[in-house]
């Protein structure tokens, strides 16, 4: 049982009906406003069942922050579970902003398909491109929304071609626009031939056609011409177009296509039946030891994200996880795989719009938030009892290095602490240097290094600066010889540190002495993306 409910339950194979998906776009796309109306769909399902579990009413925002208030953009990954027709859709919100980007790619590992929403006057931009190479190499299947096409808007050929081209994916047009911007009329179902028009009330039912001879169609483009050209584009996508396939979708090969407007609520009834009908139930994950299927039994997970003070009034840490198999039964007690001690699992919990409510079960593709107390780290694995360790919760070498000054040198100790939980949170990560000196922070975008001195600040009344060091580049090493690791670290000392883990990390002053030493040593792996341990 999802939620404690009186709704009628939803048929039996839980794993079979989950869809686990996130949402990537350029930043202005209409992400929020598509998340928006999606949930007002699962929304009314809650309503209607009444959730009876003990709710709290909190923000699955951090808005406590004043950063994220003062520059209006989301520092924080969410997760929204929502029940639609017979499906329990998660779906992962990534942050917009592009310093986020290592919390956004951790995101999408834990995520079996995406929905690209693209502004329809603009088709393909940079960040959409970049998010879309991460699910690629992940072999996530795409759905596209075409959105905001009740303003003037690019040929819907043209942006077809153009994702066509730039991201080298076959597309399937499911639904077809009639008319765009002022003349936006609705939209034609290629595949069931159907209209669903924009004036009927809360994108509501569709009107069946006999074909593009249709009458209705001069009624709902009536300027003169306008009927006739859209019939010449329409048989054309219908004839022209490449049907869909679900093998090329799901092998991340074709994108099937909607058209709509998030902000209208229009089309985003078909967005949504489309992913219950075709998008991926849980796929299996690759486990160090073996590939772990999503029917098995026994319940296994792993944590891709680590969110703290999400209540403000609540000082809460939580862990949340992407259950890969079996079942999680709230009480459980569960193996966190890199200590070898159990965890209680007493109090899981479901993330809705604005609510969370403790999850009695979860299942494969579910993604539960465990409250803990800095026990879990980002990359743990759960199990049952079985040594696994999932893999490929990325780790990315950082593109700025700080040391942090503290202002109050009392308070060393405890400045330490707080820099391991941020790092475990994922926050920024820490390279403690092996001469001793004191501790650089590294990160991917700069915002992340206001959060951190905001949040040293109001959580643990540490007033922080940051100071330049020489070092702009780091790499972890590895090697098959141990002998020759063990050289390199000896002879690199002052450039040496070591991360969350104990791995060793080489910080090098420019890319030219990385080159040199990489050159020097070339019995040593020098990386810049490690998985968490
Ligand atoms: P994001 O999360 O991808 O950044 O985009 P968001 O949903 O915030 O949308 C960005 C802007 O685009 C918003 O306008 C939003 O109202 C508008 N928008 C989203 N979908 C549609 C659509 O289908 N049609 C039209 N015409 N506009 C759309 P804003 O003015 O920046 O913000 P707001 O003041 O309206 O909230």
């Amino acid at each position: 049982m999802l939620m404690q409910t009186d709704a009628p339950r939803a048929p039996a194979d839980p794993v079979a009906r989950r869809r686990t998906f996130a949402i990537i776009s350029h930043p202005d796309a209409g992400k929020t406003t598509l998340t928006e109306k999606l949930l007002l769909f699962g929304g009314a399902i809650q309503l209607a069942g009444e959730v009876k579990a003990k709710r709290n009413r909190v923000s699955t925002r951090s808005d406590w922050m004043g950063i994220e208030k003062e520059r209006g953009i989301s520092v924080v990954t969410s997760v929204m579970t929502f029940e639609y027709g017979d499906c329990v859709f998660n779906l992962l919100d990534t942050p917009g902003h592009e310093d986020f980007s290592e919390d956004t790619y951790r995101t999408l590992t834990a995520v079996d398909s995406a929905v690209m929403v693209i502004d329809a006057a603009k088709g393909i931009e940079a960040r959409t491109r970049k998010l879309f190479e991460v699910c690629r190499l992940r072999d996530i299947p795409i759905v596209t929304f075409v959105n905001k096409l009740d303003r003037e808007s690019r040929d819907p050929f043209d942006l077809l071609d153009e994702i066509e081209k730039t991201l080298a994916l076959d597309v399937a047009p499911v639904t077809w626009p009639i008319g765009r911007g002022r003349s936006f009329a609705g939209t034609y179902d290629l595949l069931r031939r159907r209209v669903r028009r924009l004036d009927a009330a809360d994108d509501a039912g569709t009107v069946p056609v006999s074909g593009l001879d249709d009458p209705l169609f001069d009624t709902l483009l009536p300027e003169a011409g306008d009927a006739a050209t859209w019939r010449e584009e329409a048989e054309l996508a219908e004839g022209g177009c490449k049907p869909f396939d679900l093998d090329a979708f799901r092998e991340g090969h074709l994108t099937p296509v909607f058209f709509g407007s998030a902000l209208r609520n229009f089309g985003v009834r078909d967005l949504i039946d489309g992913l219950a009908d075709v998008a991926p139930p849980p796929r299996g994950q690759d486990a160090d030891t073996r590939a772990v299927a999503p029917t098995e039994p026994k319940m296994t997970g792993f944590v891709f994200k680590i969110q703290a003070n999400m209540d403000p009034n609540h000082r809460d840490r939580i862990a949340f996880m992407r259950v890969c198999s079996g079942k999680l039964s709230r009480g459980m007690k569960a193996k966190l795989v890199r200590t070898g001690k159990p965890i209680s699992l007493s109090a899981p919990q479901f993330f809705f719009a604005q609510d969370r409510a403790i999850a009695d079960e979860a299942y494969a593709g579910d993604v539960v938030g465990i409250p803990n107390h800095g026990t879990l780290r980002i990359g743990d694995t759960l199990t049952e009892g079985e040594e696994l360790v999932f893999r490929g919760v990325p780790s990315f070498a950082p593109e700025l290095l700080r040391r942090i000054k503290l202002t109050d040198a009392m308070k060393a100790k405890k400045l330490r602490e707080a820099l391991q939980q941020m790092a475990e949170e994922g926050v920024v990560q820490l390279f403690l240097p092996q001469d001793g000196s004191s501790a650089i922070v590294g990160v991917v975008g700069a915002l992340q290094l206001d959060v951190l001195k905001e949040r040293l600040q109001a959580e643990y009344g540490l007033p922080i600066d940051y100071e330049p060091t020489r070092f702009t580049i780091c790499r972890w090493i590895e090697s098959e010889d141990q002998a020759e690791l063990d050289k390199f670290v000896g002879s690199h000392g002052s450039s040496m540190a070591s991360d969350l883990d104990g791995a060793p990390v080489f910080m090098a002053t420019t890319g030219f002495s990385l080159k040199y030493e990489e050159e020097r040593a070339p019995a040593i792996r020098f990386t810049d993306v490690k998985d968490y341990q």
